[in-house]
């Protein structure tokens, strides 16, 4: 999935992650790592779909992604998730991050932009580790 060049204002979906990247974070240019954003929409993703599925779950795919803007040491990272489809055994979760830069924001407003967007999807598992039907849904798209 290719994110659109038009922003919207508001992001998708409820906040189910907030976090802070540190010095350690970033890539060899300064910037934060993008597998450091991947891992935190993946846990971000994971806490909605134990809350659909009620059970374990591991992130059997992942949509493509493009990074809009770069992330800073110090940025507060959101992640926003909502459900695209609940199938058989697995559960697509729809996650957008984005960036408030407290930091590098004028003293009066702050600025919030999206970062990057993708499609995760997690399969309900039993306590073997095998895939499941998902029987509880406590939430529907
Ligand atoms: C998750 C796992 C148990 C699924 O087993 P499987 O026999 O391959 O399962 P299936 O091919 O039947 O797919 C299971 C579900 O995932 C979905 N799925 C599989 N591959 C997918 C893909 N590339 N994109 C989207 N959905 C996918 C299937 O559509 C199916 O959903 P449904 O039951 O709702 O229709 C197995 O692939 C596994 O253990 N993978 C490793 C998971 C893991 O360790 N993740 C952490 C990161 S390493």
């Amino acid at each position: 999935m290719t994110t659109t060049s038009s922003q919207p204002n508001e992001p998708a979906g409820e906040l189910l992650l907030r976090t802070m990247p540190m010095p350690a974070d970033t890539s060899f240019n300064g910037d934060i790592f993008g597998g450091w954003i991947m891992s935190q929409m993946d846990i971000a993703g994971s806490i909605l779909a134990k809350e659909v599925t009620r059970t374990r779950t591991a992130t059997v795919a992942v949509e493509s992604m493009q990074f809009i803007k770069p992330v800073k040491v110090g940025d507060v990272v959101c992640c926003y998730g909502r459900v695209l489809r609940i199938g058989t055994t697995s559960v697509t979760i729809m996650l957008e991050v984005w960036v408030r830069p407290i930091l590098h924001s004028s003293a009066d407003r702050f600025t919030t932009f999206k970062v990057t967007e993708a499609a995760f999807t997690y399969v309900s598992l039993d306590e073997q580790g095998n895939k499941q039907p998902i029987t509880s849904t406590s939430r529907h798209p």
